[in-house]
C-alpha cells in the first residue's frame, strides 16, 4: 500500500467518524423529544403546589389584567397563553379540570396493573410520566380523560359566572321557546350549562400543543376530541315543575351537565374496546384549516375492524405489560400492590401478580365499630379489634 492511499483511507475513516459522530446525537435527539408534546398543559394541575401560584396568578390578573406566574407560563403555548388572559377567571377551572383528571383516572384504574401513577414531585416532567412517550391505549385515555375534565371544568365555571368570557347558555331560549311553548306543557328556561363554549375552547386550548404532520400527534387530536365529544353526548335534559303542587302544569327545561364520573365511566368503556390504527395517507394531510382537522384518515390496524367512530379512543404501539419495572416507560410493576384473591378480573391475584403469586399477611388492625347517634350532632363509637387479611404480589 502506498503511503498516499493509507492516508486516503485514514481520512475517509476519519470523515466517516465524524460524520456518524454528527449524526448520532442528533437522531437520538429526536426520537424521544415531544412524543408527549401538547400535552404540557397537564402540568397546571401540580403548578399550584406547594404554595397557590393558580391563585396569584389571578389574583395578578385582577389588579394588572394579563399577568401570568412564570411557572405558570412555563406549562402554557403561546396561544394557550393568551387564551388565559382573554378569559379571565379559565385558569382556575383548567387547574381544576386537570386535577379531576388526575382523579378520575386514578379512580378508573385502581384495580388495573397500570393504575395511571402521578408523579408525587413534578419538576416539568409529565405528570402522568414516561407513558406518555408511547402511543399506548392508556396514553389515549390519558389524553382523552384530561380534554374531557377541560371541556367539563369550563361549562360548570361558565354556569357558576366565574369565567367573564362565558355565561350559561341561553340560545335555546331563544330558538325553541315559542315553538314549544305553545303545543308543549314546558319550555327552556334556567341556566343551561354551555357545552359549545366549553368545547370550543378546550378545542382551542387543548389541541394548541399538537401538531398534525404525523402519527402521534394525529392520535392526540383525535382522543383529545373523544374526550371532549364524551362530555357533550351525556349533556341531559333536565326540567322542574311549576303550578299546584305535584300538577306539573308547566315544566321549566335547561341542558345539564353530566357528573365528571359518568364521563370517566364512558370514556373507560372505550378503552379495552381501543381500536388500533394506522393514518392512511389519503386524506388532507397538508391542509391545516380547521374545517379539515379531525377528517385525517385513522385506517384500521386491522382490515376486518370498522374505522373509529368520534367516540373511540385510537392507538398505534402496545402497551407496556405493566408486569415488571420498566424504567423507559416510568413503569414500577405489581410487585407489592395488593390483589383480590377472590376475584378472576384483572385485579384479581393470578393477573395483576402476573403468575408470580402473592404473599398473604394477617394483621389485627383497630377500626371504629357499633356506632351509635347520640342526640345531638355526635356519633360516638366502639373501637374493635379485627384480624383482616391481605393479599400483597410478590
Ligand atoms: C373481590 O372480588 C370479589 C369477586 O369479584 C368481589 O365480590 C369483592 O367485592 C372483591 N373484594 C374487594 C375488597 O374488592
Ligand atoms: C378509640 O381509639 C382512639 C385512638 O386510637 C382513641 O382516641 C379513642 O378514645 C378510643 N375510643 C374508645 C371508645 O375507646
Amino acid at each position: 500500500m502506498t503511503p498516499i492511499v493509507s492516508v486516503l483511507i485514514v481520512f475517509i475513516g476519519f470523515t466517516c467518524l465524524l460524520l456518524v459522530g454528527a449524526m448520532v446525537p442528533q437522531s437520538s435527539a429526536r426520537v424521544p423529544t415531544g412524543r408527549g408534546r401538547g400535552s404540557k398543559w397537564w402540568g397546571i394541575a401540580k403548578v399550584g403546589e406547594p404554595t397557590n401560584l393558580i391563585q396569584n396568578t389571578i389574583r395578578g390578573g385582577g389588579i394588572g389584567g394579563s399577568y401570568l406566574e412564570p411557572v405558570v407560563q412555563a406549562v402554557l403555548r403561546k396561544k394557550q397563553q393568551r387564551l388565559v388572559r382573554e378569559n379571565r377567571g379559565v385558569l382556575e377551572a383548567i387547574a381544576k379540570g386537570a386535577n379531576e383528571a388526575i382523579v378520575e383516572c386514578k379512580h378508573q384504574f385502581r384495580n388495573r396493573r397500570w393504575n395511571c401513577p402521578t408523579k408525587a414531585f413534578w419538576r416539568g416532567k409529565n405528570i402522568f410520566g414516561k407513558i406518555v412517550d408511547k402511543g399506548c391505549r392508556e396514553t389515549a385515555f390519558l389524553y382523552a380523560i384530561t380534554s374531557a375534565a377541560v371541556t367539563h371544568a369550563v361549562v360548570r365555571a361558565c354556569s357558576e359566572g366565574a369565567i367573564e368570557s362565558c355565561t350559561c347558555d341561553y340560545r335555546l331560549h331563544n330558538k325553541y321557546s315559542r315553538s314549544m311553548s305553545s303545543d308543549q306543557n314546558w319550555k327552556w328556561g334556567s341556566c343551561s350549562d354551555n357545552i359549545e363554549f366549553g368545547y370550543k375552547f378546550s378545542r382551542d386550548f387543548v389541541d394548541a400543543g399538537e401538531k398534525i404532520r404525523d402519527m402521534r400527534g394525529t392520535m392526540n387530536l383525535h382522543n383529545n376530541e373523544a374526550g371532549r365529544m364524551h362530555v357533550q353526548s351525556l349533556m341531559r335534559r333536565q326540567c322542574k315543575c311549576h303550578g299546584m303542587s305535584g300538577s306539573c302544569t308547566m315544566k321549566t327545561c335547561w341542558m345539564r351537565l353530566p357528573n365528571l364520573r359518568e364521563v370517566g365511566n364512558s370514556i373507560k368503556d372505550r378503552f379495552d374496546g381501543a381500536s388500533r390504527v394506522l393514518i392512511s395517507n389519503a386524506g388532507s394531510l397538508r391542509d391545516f384549516g380547521r374545517r379539515t382537522r379531525y377528517k385525517f384518515q385513522l385506517k384500521p390496524y386491522n382490515p376486518d375492524h370498522k374505522p373509529p367512530s368520534k367516540k373511540d379512543l385510537v392507538f398505534f404501539e402496545d402497551s407496556p405489560n405493566f408486569c415488571d419495572k420498566d424504567a423507559r416507560y416510568g413503569v414500577s410493576g405489581t410487585v407489592g400492590r395488593a390483589c383480590n384473591v377472590s376475584s378472576m378480573g384483572v385485579d384479581g391475584c393470578d393477573l395483576m401478580c402476573c403468575g408470580r403469586g402473592y404473599t398473604v399477611s394477617v394483621k389485627t388492625v383497630v377500626e371504629r365499630c357499633k356506632c351509635t347517634f347520640k342526640w345531638c350532632c355526635q356519633v360516638e363509637c366502639k373501637n374493635c379489634t379485627v384480624t383482616r387479611t391481605y393479599y400483597t404480589c410478590k
